[in-house]
């Protein structure tokens, strides 16, 4: 009896898990395979790009990397393309590592970092940065002379090159890790032709509090500051700070082209308080806005999507500026709007009321009075409750199960208002004007509700469609 009753169940709780979708109607993801940091973010013949890394081999693994390659006109609407580099030269056979692109001239031109492997030696791999062009914005063909930096006394961890011009020189920030890997900083190098790099300083770096490693680092200005946006590997957290595996932040503060050195303002701070984010790139768009995009996830977790042939997603792309106090306020970009489909409800909202949400995803506007105020976003497996504590004046999203909890202090002025975009295994919350984000993955059973907590009342509570913008023809 016990064991057919454990069948049931088994069946059962295998059902109510498999029958939703996590596969995203209006976030980026890989029709098949592992996807991690977005890559060569650029625009070229009036199109995004936007590569990746990418394994095509397995979902449940990174596996060597590859570059998948997605495109869009409006940052929303994406479309997959071919894969653009494979691991297939000795300086990148174990992984062609995450970088960047600049296009000039009718040509994208694309810096990475290849990974080798060295199983039976100390250190165990070597980095290299490499170039490789497209002219036609789909084939990538890489330089015939790579490796373009060997960087034999800054190995073995040096890596991500972001590279951009000013004036009539290219400049490209790296990642690395020195004192016997235990400190993280990021090193400038210039060159005149695009080819030969000279590192002239070191642009930041970790006196222990910052971290070990320095990932994906990325520069450049904003509202008359540069800001210093990376991925820092090895801090440790601090109350409600610094609660993922590792973080990404940014440091604002000013820099001098005629000596390289760059003097911090405003000292590190997380970019989003949520459990999966990391990896940033950044670009203009068409418009000059600065425009961040992240990897939706965070390594060594649990990713139950890839049971269904994919793993990562990319955030909604966010218009970054930088507040008079030094932060870096975000919102998705306006072209959001396009996938936003029928309001399905609208007006005064009190607990009690619940609102079922189409194909599980959706956008909620809201706007609440100063006092205690909790949203659940509920399926069968659970709910996600954002809440405000008016007393201790926290924000906090908890998705329940281990370690379900992230918090920030947030002490707003004027009207408290909330933007939350619910696709089908993730959860996008802005608080204010994008003073505040926290980017989660859930994984919901059944159908998707939003509800108020006894005692929350809403003035506004908008709730939209959303449209599919990122198709997976050939899963
Ligand atoms: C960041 C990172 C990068 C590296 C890439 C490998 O997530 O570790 O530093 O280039 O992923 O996939």
């Amino acid at each position: 009896m016990l064991i057919l009753l454990i069948i049931f169940a088994f069946i059962c709780f295998r059902n109510t898990y498999a029958e939703n979708n996590f596969y995203p109607l209006f976030h980026l993801a890989p029709e098949f395979g592992w996807m991690n940091d977005p890559n060569g973010f650029c625009i070229f013949n009036k199109e995004y790009h936007l590569f990746f890394q990418y394994n095509p081999n397995s979902s449940y693994v990174p596996g060597i990397a590859h570059w998948g390659h997605a495109v869009s006109k409006d940052l929303i609407h994406w479309k997959h393309l071919p894969i653009a580099m494979y691991p297939d030269k000795w300086y990148d056979k174990d992984g062609v590592f995450s970088g960047s692109a600049i296009v000039e001239g009718g040509t994208m031109y694309i810096y990475y970092t290849g990974n080798v492997n060295l199983p039976n030696e100390t250190p165990d791999h070597k980095q290299y940065q490499a170039l490789a062009t497209s002219t036609d914005g789909v084939n990538v063909i890489k330089y015939e002379n790579n490796p373009i930096i060997n960087g034999t006394q800054l190995q073995p961890d040096i890596r991500d090159p972001k590279v951009w011009k000013h004036g009539d020189k290219y400049y490209m920030v790296l990642g690395n890790s020195y004192n016997d890997g235990k400190l993280g900083r990021a090193l400038l190098y210039i060159s005149d032709d695009r080819i030969n790099w000279e590192m002239v300083s070191v642009l930041a770096e970790s006196d222990g509090s910052l971290g070990y490693m320095f990932e994906c680092p990325d520069f450049f200005e904003l509202d008359g500051y540069f800001v210093f946006l990376f991925s820092p590997q090895g801090i440790k957290p601090q109350g409600n700070k610094y609660r993922n595996l590792y973080q990404t932040g940014y440091i604002i503060g000013k820099f001098d082209y005629a000596t390289n050195k760059f003097t911090v303002i405003y000292n590190f701070r997380e970019f989003d308080h949520g459990h999966d984010f990391y990896a940033t790139q950044s670009q203009l768009d068409e418009d000059g806005n600065r425009v961040v995009i992240a990897w939706f996830d965070m390594w060594e977790e649990n990713y139950p999507e890839n049971a269904q042939g994919f793993t990562g997603h990319m955030t909604l792309p966010r218009i970054i500026r930088v507040t008079s106090d030094g932060r870096l306020i975000q919102t998705p970009v306006k072209s959001i709007a396009s996938a936003r489909g029928r309001n399905i409800y609208s007006g005064k909202m009190n607990s009690g009321e619940i609102v079922y949400l189409k194909d599980n995803v959706g956008e909620l506007l809201i706007l609440f009075r100063f006092r205690d105020f909790e949203v659940l976003i509920e399926s069968d497996s659970g709910s996600v409750k954002l809440s405000y504590d008016s007393k201790k004046r926290i924000v906090t999203l908890d998705r329940g199960g281990n370690d379900g909890i992230r918090r920030t202090s947030w002490r707003p002025k004027g009207k408290l208002m909330w933007k939350v975009y619910i696709d089908s295994s993730s959860i996008e919350f802005f608080c204010a004007e994008g003073k505040f984000a926290f980017s989660s993955r859930y994984f919901p059973s059944g159908s998707v509700r939003v509800r108020l907590a006894p005692n929350s009342e809403a003035e506004e509570f908008i709730v939209n469609e959303m449209k599919r913008t990122v198709d997976r023809a050939h899963a």
